[in-house]
């Protein structure tokens, strides 16, 4: 059967998918093009779909499977912690364990307190600063991404066109007072967040940032400009570290890059696969969780059916202690500097003007010959986008829509089939890239 053709189980699974499910999906994502797929599984860097196709995995779960799927030593760990009992709403062992794991790992964590997604965690983490900082605003970034609750929605994907630091709603649904509490800056651009934080620091409670945002890497300084302005105010400065802990280095992206937050939010590789997301920073700033240390008008209760369950954080813990293996994130990152330098280097000899934009490990590619350093300079051809994703697509590569997750079970084997499967999408790219014409600005 050719590549991408469905079967009439996965047809018909579609079907009743489309019946019983808003859009016929989970609402995560839309493979390129837009077709549907169902996974029947997954196997270290490959997955399968329902008609038997198979895929190198970019996605990995949208991050969480940096080991690769079906991992022999986290199943293990999940199947034991599983045999005892799926959850208990009381502490258990692994949780506490984890805890102490994620203290030893992450600069700013003193203290850890658990969530199950790391939409709740971002939740947490503005709610702690609110409470800390007696103040309501928040200042976040254009294009930022940091879950779905309505704070978060802000100018996720927002027109690119509104004026700093008004913000636009990106999802329907959120009460407009929220927008008086949510400030925009442009990623990247320390002067202009430095104006902003200046005019607006006595009613800021929180700035907050993913340290690689998607897949913009920050300019040398921005991370450390920020903690610069966010300390002399008295702000909190939150790191959303949903993707970039335990990715970028153990320690995450303020290891990585030496700048160190009070709060973080945590997820994906922290609980293995399974549903588990953390707020950790300051023992200072999570003291309200305590209602016994704070009074009841500093109390932030938050509890959560499955927060820190326990199949999950041996999940996580398992992963971990692989993540320590020496040499682990330095044949990651090798592995990822080898896959993005070749792409970049097939667009430059195709001549077409594309960015392959981020850091070694997450990148996505942009069709724009500028630099992309923020959201807007993301906006460009999404047409040739949508041609080069199918067609990697066709030759087994899938990814997210927004971004290649570099997983440590990409082998030599993969990176060779994935380079061929580039080659094949460039070529494809090409084909439809319609170069500017030389004379055109001259006789328009
Ligand atoms: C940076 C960032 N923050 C927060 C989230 C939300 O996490 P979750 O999907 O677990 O709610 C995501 C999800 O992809 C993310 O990428």
């Amino acid at each position: 059967m050719a590549r991408l053709e469905r079967t009439d189980e996965e047809r018909d699974l579609l079907a009743r998918a489309a019946r019983v499910m808003p859009g016929g999906y989970l609402g995560n994502m839309r493979v390129a093009g837009g077709d549907p797929l169902i996974v029947r599984g997954g196997a270290g860097s490959r997955i399968w779909d329902l008609s038997g196709n198979e895929y190198i995995d970019y996605a990995l779960g949208s991050g969480p499977m940096i080991l690769g799927h079906a991992h022999p030593k986290v199943v293990a760990a999940a199947e034991e912690a599983l045999r005892k009992g799926s959850t208990f709403f009381v502490e258990n062992a692994y949780a506490v364990e984890l805890a102490e794991r994620i203290v030893e790992a992450v600069p700013c964590a003193e203290q850890v307190r658990f969530t199950t997604s790391g939409t709740d965690a971002t939740f947490q983490c503005l709610r702690l600063a609110r409470v800390f900082r007696r103040r309501e605003k928040i200042l976040k970034f254009e294009g930022g991404f940091h879950g779905t609750h309505d704070y978060a929605a802000m100018s996720t994907r927002p027109s690119g066109t509104t004026p700093f630091p008004a913000p636009e709603p990106s999802s329907a649904g959120i009460p407009a007072a929220v927008g008086d509490t949510v400030l925009i800056a442009p990623y990247n651009d320390i002067e202009t967040t430095a104006a902003i934080i200046e005019q607006h620091h006595d009613e800021l409670a929180a700035v907050i940032v993913e340290p690689v945002q998607r897949t913009i890497a920050p300019r040398d300084g921005f991370l450390a400009g920020l903690r610069d302005l966010t300390e002399r105010f008295g702000i909190p400065l939150i790191f959303d570290e949903v993707v970039t802990g335990f990715r970028l280095a153990y320690g995450g992206a303020q290891e990585a890059y030496g700048v160190t937050p009070d709060l973080a939010a945590i997820g994906k590789i922290v609980g293995g696969g399974f549903p588990l997301a953390a707020v950790v920073g300051r023992a200072e700033l999570l003291e309200p969780y305590d209602a016994e240390a704070v009074g009841p008008e500093r109390f932030v209760p938050q509890s959560g059916t499955l927060n820190g369950n326990p199949v999950a954080a041996a999940a996580g813990l398992a992963t971990l202690a692989e993540l320590r293996e020496p040499g682990a994130y330095a044949a990651l990152h090798a592995t990822g500097a080898h896959l993005r330098s070749t792409l970049q280097r097939l667009f430059d000899e195709a001549e077409v003007p594309a960015v392959v934009s981020g850091i070694d490990i997450i990148f996505d590619v942009y069709f724009t010959g500028r630099p992309v350093v923020d959201y807007r300079s993301t906006l460009g051809d999404r047409t040739l986008k949508g041609v080069f994703d199918r067609a990697l697509l066709e030759h087994g590569v899938l990814k997210t829509p927004e971004k290649f997750y570099v997983g440590m079970c990409h082998d030599e084997a993969d990176v060779e089939q994935t380079i061929a499967a580039f080659e094949a999408a460039v070529a494809a790219v090409r084909d439809g890239y319609v170069a500017p014409s030389k004379n055109s600005s001259s006789s328009a």
